[in-house]
């Protein structure tokens, strides 16, 4: 399988609880590797423009409005099918339906506060990417 490129988000309700290293080791476990990362508090134009697609969906505001209540690490991670092996690691959107051993099983708080965001398609991970990091920043 070729080696691809994903990105990850981790929301504030795991930098509030200090497990920026531990959503990370679950992730490096995982056989993802950390080729950029950086902790950034986002704006709320940041975040609006970030997840855009929800625009119409009546939890967006609340989205937003979690997203930019504390600080996030964002990163690009790196391995064979990254897309797809980050979303298995990270398990369900909604902890209650997350597979054990999964970070959102294990870690998160609810369906907001779901402690990661992971690209859902290689297009939309090239996107997310460009987003938030110049190529420069990216060294794998
Ligand atoms: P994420 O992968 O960051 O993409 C959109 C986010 O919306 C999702 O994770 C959830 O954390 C959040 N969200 C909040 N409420 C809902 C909901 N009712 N259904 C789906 N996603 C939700």
């Amino acid at each position: 399988m070729a080696v691809t490129r994903t990105f990850s988000i981790i929301k504030p309700d795991a930098t509030r609880r200090n497990l920026t290293g531990a959503v990370t080791k679950m992730l490096e476990d995982a056989g993802l590797r950390v080729v950029a990362s950086k902790r950034i508090h986002m704006s709320r134009e940041q975040a609006e423009g970030f997840y855009a697609v929800h625009k119409e969906r009546p939890f967006f505001g609340e989205l937003v409005d979690f997203m930019i209540s504390g600080p996030v690490v964002v990163q690009v991670l790196e391995g064979e099918g990254a897309m797809q092996r980050n979303r298995d690691v990270m398990g369900a959107t909604n902890p209650k339906d997350a597979a054990p051993g999964t970070i959102r099983a294990e870690l998160a708080e609810s369906i907001e506060a779901n402690t990661v965001h992971g690209s859902d398609s290689d297009e939309n991970a090239a996107i997310e990417i460009a987003y938030f990091f110049k190529p420069e920043e990216i060294v794998g």
